[in-house]
Order: C-alpha cells, then structure tokens, then sequence
C-alpha cells in the first residue's frame, strides 16, 4: 500500500516538474490535491486498512501531501517569475530610439521688430503703454488735433464702427490717451506699439492692417535735436552702425514743425542701389514736435513744456531688416515663409 503513496507521490512530483506554465500547474494541481484528487482518494483507502496500519498510513499520505504542495508552490513561483520576465521582455522599450520631433512654432517676423525696438527703447528709460484697437473718434482724431471736418482725415481711410467708434488708424491714439491721463505732469516718456486699420487696397506694399510703434517724449526743454538723437540711435541699432538720418519737412495734424525722417541706406552704404531707388536714402517714418495745440487740450502748458513724438512702420522695418519685398507675407501666414524668421528668435 505504501508503494502506491510513493507512485503517486513520484508521479505527482514528476508532473510538476514538466508543468511548462501556470495553466498546466493549475492542471497538475487539480489531479493530485482537488477533493476528488489522487491524494484525498488514498485517504479514503485508510479505512479499509487494519487498524494497525492506519497510523503509519495516514502519516505517509500527509507527508506526501505536504511534498506534493510545497512542490506545487515552489514550482508556481517559479513560473510565475518567469511569467513576469517574459512580459517586462516582451514590453521592453528602446530608449535609444529616436523620438518623434515635436515643430515647435517661431516667433513672428513682426514680432521680433517689436520686441527688438521695446527692448532698445526700455534700454533708454521708456515705458511701454497699450491701448484699444478698437477706439474712439476723440482719442485717434480729435484730442491729436483732427477736428470733424479736417482734410487729413482723408489721409488716413478709416473703417468706422458707428460715428463715434473705429478701428484706430494709428498708433498716436494710445499717445493722446497717455497724455491725457498724465494730468499735465511731465515726464513723460513711452512707446505705444500696437496694430492699426486702414482702408487701403492690399498689393504688395499696402495692407489694411498693419503695427507701428510711436515714441513720446513729453518734458522742459525737450528738443528737435533730441528727436534727431533719438532717431540716429534708433536707426543705428535696427539697421546696424554708421546709418545717418536726415528730416525733410512735412506735416502732421498733431506736430509741428512735422518731419520725415530717412535713413542711409544700409544695402549700399548711401552711393545708391534699387532698394533705394539710387537715392542712397529709405524713408522709414514721421515725426515732429509735438503741436502745441495738442498739449493744451491734454492739459499741458506749451510755455511750460515740449515734447517729441514719432511714429515707425514695423513692416516696413522687417521688410528692410530681412529682405521681404511683399507686406502680405506678413499676414497670408505660410508657415514656410513664417519658418525662416527661428534662427533670429
Ligand atoms: N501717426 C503718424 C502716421 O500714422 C505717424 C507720426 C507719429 C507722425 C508721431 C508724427 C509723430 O502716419
């Protein structure tokens, strides 16, 4: 009878030896130790055993039992170490891979100008001020001294929103809100970058909306060389050094005397070339004094006090700086045309 505990006890052993993986574990397991398994059927054989014998009998099984499921237990460890490292191989990443490249954006062209001038004028004590594009008749016509019926409301073509209301035409409407908000003290001294509207027909060198940047200087004894100054520096950082400037007369609504201001061409060092039509001169933008009427409606005594301001034309800026001979490039957005500005931000 104990032979046939050994057999059972071998076969078992022998059975959880080639199980190859937890499903036929669980197979082998079931045979040997389930109520109705081989090991619980010798159990039930002790009772027709003599009495003697019983003990020993018992005992043998128990120990066999015991193996059996130490056995077992072992071996499902074992493959369940296994099962576990089968798995980690078979999600193994390759971090030496490489990754897919993410397109990150750039800056835009325009952009890049207006953080370049912000930083140069910062650079000089200025302060930058910001105001609505959407904006009132009085702020961008009225308080810059182009009453109702002035014919160079006619030089600006403005959208309207009703009578009263419109897309400011240029950035002077932020100087006049900055003026007026100052309450007649002096300094004053800011740039006011932003977009603006007209209603022009876009070609290649116009666009219905567009970015200036204008700069305001409000104190004593602020002077038309001190615009001369300002402007050389200005033009020197943007288009590199040894630029000149030089005024021509002009008019402005809002100053007085009122200029336009070139710059020495920066591609052919003034002897004259197509970008600047042989002239050896560019215009980049309008300034003047401001008009003493503008500084007495916002409160300021013209006896007292003087001031510069200017206005510049970021795209035409960009347009010089980088080589861009349509505005539109600016707004169509080609990501192509837009790629080219990462090296500069
Ligand atoms: N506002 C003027 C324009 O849009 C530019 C300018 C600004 C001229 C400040 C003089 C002084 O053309």
């Amino acid at each position: 009878m104990s032979d046939r505990i050994s057999e059972v006890q071998s076969q078992a052993l022998e059975a959880i030896n080639n199980a190859s993986d937890l499903n036929a574990l669980q197979e082998v397991r079931n045979t040997y130790l389930s109520k109705k398994g081989l090991i619980p059927a010798l159990m039930k054989e002790m009772k027709d055993l003599p009495k003697e014998e019983k003990p020993a009998f018992g005992q043998k099984v128990n120990v066999c039992k015991q193996e059996v499921s130490e056995a077992l237990d072992k071996k499902q460890q074992e493959l369940e170490v296994a099962a576990t490292a089968l798995k980690l191989e078979k999600e193994k990443i390759d971090i030496t891979l490489p990754g897919d490249s993410i397109r990150i954006g750039t800056s835009h062209p325009l952009m890049l100008i207006q953080k370049e001038v912000e930083d140069l004028f910062l650079g000089m004590g200025y302060k930058i001020a910001e105001g609505p594009e959407v904006e009132q008749d009085y702020y961008n016509f009225e308080l810059a001294n182009i009453p109702q019926d002035h014919p160079a409301r006619d030089m600006q073509d403005t959208f309207y929103i009703d009578p009263n209301t419109l897309l400011r035409t240029h950035t002077t409407a932020m100087q006049m809100r900055e003026l007026e908000k100052a309450h007649g003290q002096t300094p004053i001294k800011l740039i006011c970058p932003g977009k603006v509207y007209r209603r022009d027909d876009d070609d290649a060198t116009h666009s219905h909306q567009f970015m200036q940047c204008e700069g305001l200087v409000v104190g004593e004894h602020v002077t038309l060389a001190d615009l001369k100054g300002t402007l050389e520096f200005l033009a020197n950082k943007m288009f590199g050094e040894g630029r000149q400037i030089r005024f021509r007369p002009s008019y402005f609504p809002f100053t007085e005397p009122s200029v336009e201001v070139d710059v020495s061409c920066p591609f052919c060092n003034g002897k004259g070339c197509n970008v600047c039509k042989g002239s050896g001169w560019i215009e980049i933008l309008g300034a003047g004094m401001v008009h003493p009427h503008v500084l007495e409606m916002n409160g300021f005594d013209p006896d007292k006090c003087s001031g510069f301001a200017f206005g510049v034309g970021l795209e035409r800026v960009a347009m010089l700086k980088y080589g861009i001979n349509d505005i539109r490039n600016f707004y169509i957005n080609d990501a192509r045309f837009l790629k080219m500005f990462d090296r500069f931000d």
